[in-house]
């Protein structure tokens, strides 16, 4: 059986990830790493572009990787990017958050420099009112 990860690995696979992050524009590198249902770790970094738009956020990258290698259900996110404060996703990373977790998915967030500095929010918290559609059907 799979060993449970805990937050402090969870923050430390998001740091390393925060390493190879490419962000030569902002030169704030971002690390992410999901947590997968299943016990699997996901993890992106934000990816920028000479072209400032394209820029990929790193809980973007976790979120696609996770999705196009087949998993959907998630259990925390850990994101470390920034120094003295953990910084908080961007409205657009929440609301693809939204898209496969429940407003009581939780995410640990963390400074580059002190992932002793980790601060735990509810999505529903950061994003009270996600946009959707219509309800899903399962
Ligand atoms: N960034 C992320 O990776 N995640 C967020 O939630 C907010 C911002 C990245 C995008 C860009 O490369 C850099 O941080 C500065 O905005």
């Amino acid at each position: 059986m799979k060993k449970q990860i805990g937050m402090k690995r969870l923050l430390q696979a998001a740091l390393k990830a925060a390493r190879i992050s490419y962000s030569p524009y902002s030169r704030f590198p971002v690390g992410a790493a999901l947590l997968t249902a299943a016990g699997d770790v996901c993890v992106g970094c934000n990816v920028e572009n000479a072209s400032y738009g394209l820029t990929l956020c790193a809980e973007r990258v976790a979120i696609v990787k996770a999705v196009s290698g087949g998993m959907q259900k998630f259990k925390a996110l850990a994101v470390v990017g920034g120094s003295g404060k953990a910084a908080l996703p961007c409205g657009a990373c929440l609301q693809v958050l939204a898209e496969f977790c429940s407003p009581d998915f939780q995410l640990i967030l963390a400074p580059l420099d002190d992932l002793n500095k980790s601060e735990v929010f509810f999505l529903g918290d950061l994003l009270p009112h996600a946009f959707a559609m219509r309800e899903k059907s399962e």
